[in-house]
């Protein structure tokens, strides 16, 4: 039926899901390093980063901590990034997005813990300028955003208004109520609540419920 179109629209993707400790709950970082790695590894995408502040181990593609480091491992043939900032989250964030820009083909980058940066100017223009849509000018502009957070009420409307796809990941609870209510989404939200489960994700797509997907698979965790 949806043929899981929204992998490749280039459409920007808010992450959000349930939080707490637990076997039931996470799912929102492995799902973004699932999709990203595949992005590339399917050819959708030319380049991969994720923005890895937590420095999570499973994140797929080449560690780097430096813009140094990533210019090099580029040059080298890597395509596949995992990013780890190792002072200033939000200056290194603003000087990543900056190296993407300037660099050639069509990127994914996935904005992990975007809550704790949401004050660079690079993912509102992430949002707001780049993508795979009308208002990319150049060819260099093409960078989609997989932005993940579990506090996605804290994001500015502006930021979140730049993401028509919003993904749910795990169980409904009280976070999921909240979330699906700031977005004046709750008929999405019930049909959310009926399908959804640990590590499964739901996909909307501008407000409305498309589908829920199974998790992951567990490789990427
Ligand atoms: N698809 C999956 N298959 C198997 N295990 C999973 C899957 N997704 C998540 N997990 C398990 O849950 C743990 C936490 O997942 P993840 O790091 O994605 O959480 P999160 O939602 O990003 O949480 P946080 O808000 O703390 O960042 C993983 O380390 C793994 O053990
Ligand atoms: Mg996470």
């Amino acid at each position: 039926m949806s043929d899981r179109y929204y992998l490749t629209d280039g459409s920007h993707v808010l992450i959000s899901g349930a939080t707490g400790a637990g076997d039931e709950f996470g799912g929102k970082s492995v799902l973004a390093n699932w999709w990203f790695a595949q992005s590339v590894g399917q050819g959708w995408h030319d380049l991969g980063l994720f923005y890895n502040p937590k420095g999570l181990n499973y994140v797929r593609g080449r560690t780097v901590h430096t813009l140094k480091g990533l210019a090099q491992s580029y040059r080298a043939g890597n395509r596949l990034f995992d990013y780890r900032p190792r002072s200033d989250v939000e200056a290194e964030h603003e000087a990543v997005i900056e190296t993407l820009e300037q660099l050639p083909g069509r990127k994914i980058v996935v904005h992990d813990e975007a809550q704790s940066y949401q004050g660079s100017s690079k993912l509102n223009r992430a949002l707001a300028q780049l993508g795979n849509m009308a208002n990319a000018s150049t060819p260099t502009d093409d960078i989609r955003s997989l932005v993940v957070t579990q506090r996605p009420w804290n994001l500015s409307e502006e930021l979140r208004a730049n993401m028509p796809l919003k993904v749910w990941v795990g169980p409904y609870g009280n976070e999921a109520e909240h979330f699906f209510n700031a977005e004046r989404m709750a008929a999405a939200g019930e049909q959310v609540r009926a399908n959804t489960g640990a590590y499964r994700w739901s996909v909307t797509d501008a407000g409305e419920f498309v589908e829920t997907n199974p998790p992951v698979p567990e490789e990427f965790a």
